[in-house]
């Protein structure tokens, strides 16, 4: 294990009727006027978002809407929620939504804090922000586990690129399984990849031998994989969303990395893919994953079966680590399409072949994948993806 300082500031209430008990403990310092943040109406449809808004007013709080955040938010989003925010004179948000909302609302938290520009403040000059609003985090669609971190990925449309921002952290996070029951099915199982995402992209990185979050990690994956096959066969089995639901907050709030550097290499290509096509983040991570792996299995050729082995039951008698490698690679892929997720570029309907020499060269190169890929290689892979 690396050296590593482990703090965790987000109170998790997890649980049906969670979202009660947080607002109720956790209210009284968030200040008079509360801004709540949501995304294109699914919350306004399902009866989250009054349902919450009756519980704000019940406490005397004056709300202030923010609504229309899409998926992939955008830095322009987040300058008119910090434009909203500053003339309403709010003092804390309360974001209801999936990773979109979330993320987008930490950004305006800092953004409303600061008289400069937070993408130049982060990208230009290298300052992080000191100050923010104070946040919570309602979890209506899960997945990306970004109710449990600050960091937050903003696509800037005017620099095209997709890219991470530090934010605030919610002080706290509420996950109730139940919210998510009205999620569409295709955005279940992407959200769901994108946990089993989070978690190779954490254990592929280093150190590379057998650690005890490895160990955590592979139990995590496991159930993920168990439960979406679950989720798919029962889809309104509370019981096997809120193993999932907290798979996903496990995914992200630092435990599985400890002592970790991770890769992040195949999130970094796809937030690019997702700056030049606007495509859904864990389909877009389900057609390069297995296609990216192959690229790079030869790097780390035991990491990858011990990965193989444990989470997805190859044999390794008689085989060499490549030989396993390679045949956990294939069953990722084939697990891939057995849950209905693309595999090509071409079956999620978007064509990366003009701007794959910019998306390439855009991609952020992250310090924990075994392998420094070139401009050309990533290039290669895209178009691999195409189909
Ligand atoms: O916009 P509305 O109408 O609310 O509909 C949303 C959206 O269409 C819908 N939805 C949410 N809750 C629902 C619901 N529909 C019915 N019932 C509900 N209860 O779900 C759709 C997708 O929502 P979105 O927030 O866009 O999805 P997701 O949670 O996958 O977030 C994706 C974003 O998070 C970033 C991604 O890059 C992408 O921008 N990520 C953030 C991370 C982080 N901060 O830690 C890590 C991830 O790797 C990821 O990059
Ligand atoms: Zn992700």
């Amino acid at each position: 294990m690396q050296a590593f300082t482990y703090r965790y500031p987000v109170g998790v209430y997890f649980g049906e009727g969670a979202a009660k008990s947080a607002l109720g403990h956790e209210l009284a310092s968030f200040g008079k006027t509360i801004m709540v943040a949501f995304g294109g109406g699914s919350v306004k449809r399902n009866g989250i978002y009054d349902e919450l808004v009756s519980v704000l007013e019940a406490h005397g709080k004056r709300v202030v809407p923010f609504g229309g955040i899409m998926s992939n938010p955008t830095y322009q989003k987040v300058l008119e929620g910090a434009r909203l925010a500053n003339a309403e004179g709010v003092d804390a948000i309360l974001a209801v939504g999936g990773g979109s909302v979330i993320d987008c609302s930490k950004i305006i938290a800092v953004q409303a804090r600061t008289g400069k520009d937070v993408w130049t403040m982060q990208y230009v000059d290298h300052q992080m922000p000191a100050k923010a609003l104070k946040l919570g985090a309602v979890v209506t669609a899960f997945g990306t586990g970004a109710e449990m971190n600050n960091g937050a990925v903003i696509t800037n449309v005017e620099k095209r690129m997709k890219a991470p921002l530090q934010g605030a952290f919610a002080s706290f996070a509420v996950l109730d399984p139940s919210y998510t029951m009205t999620m569409p099915m295709g955005q279940v199982v992407s959200g769901s990849f994108d946990i089993l995402s989070h978690c190779m992209e954490t254990y592929l990185g280093s150190p590379r031998e057998e650690n005890l979050s490895d160990a955590l990690n592979e139990a995590v994956m496991r159930s993920v994989i168990r439960n979406i096959r679950q989720t798919l066969r029962q889809p309104g089995d509370k019981q096997v969303r809120s193993e999932l639901v907290w798979a996903a907050a496990m995914g992200e709030n630092g435990i599985l990395k400890l002592g970790k550097t991770t890769d992040f290499q195949c999130h970094m290509l796809e937030h690019q893919v997702g700056a030049y096509t606007n495509c859904n983040h864990g389909q877009g991570l389900a057609v390069i994953h297995p296609v990216l792996y192959r690229h790079l299995y030869k790097e780390n050729p035991r990491q990858f079966a011990r990965l193989a082995r444990t989470v997805w039951g190859v044999e390794p008698e008689g085989r060499s680590d490549e030989e396993v490698a390679m045949q956990g690679i294939k069953l990722l892929a084939s697990f891939i399409k057995e849950i209905g997720l693309p595999s090509t570029f071409d079956s999620m309907g978007i064509d990366v072949t003009k701007d794959a020499p910019a998306i390439a060269h855009s991609t952020i190169r992250t310090p924990g994948c075994a392998k420094r890929f070139s401009d050309e290689e990533l290039e290669t892979i895209l178009r691999e993806c195409q189909g």
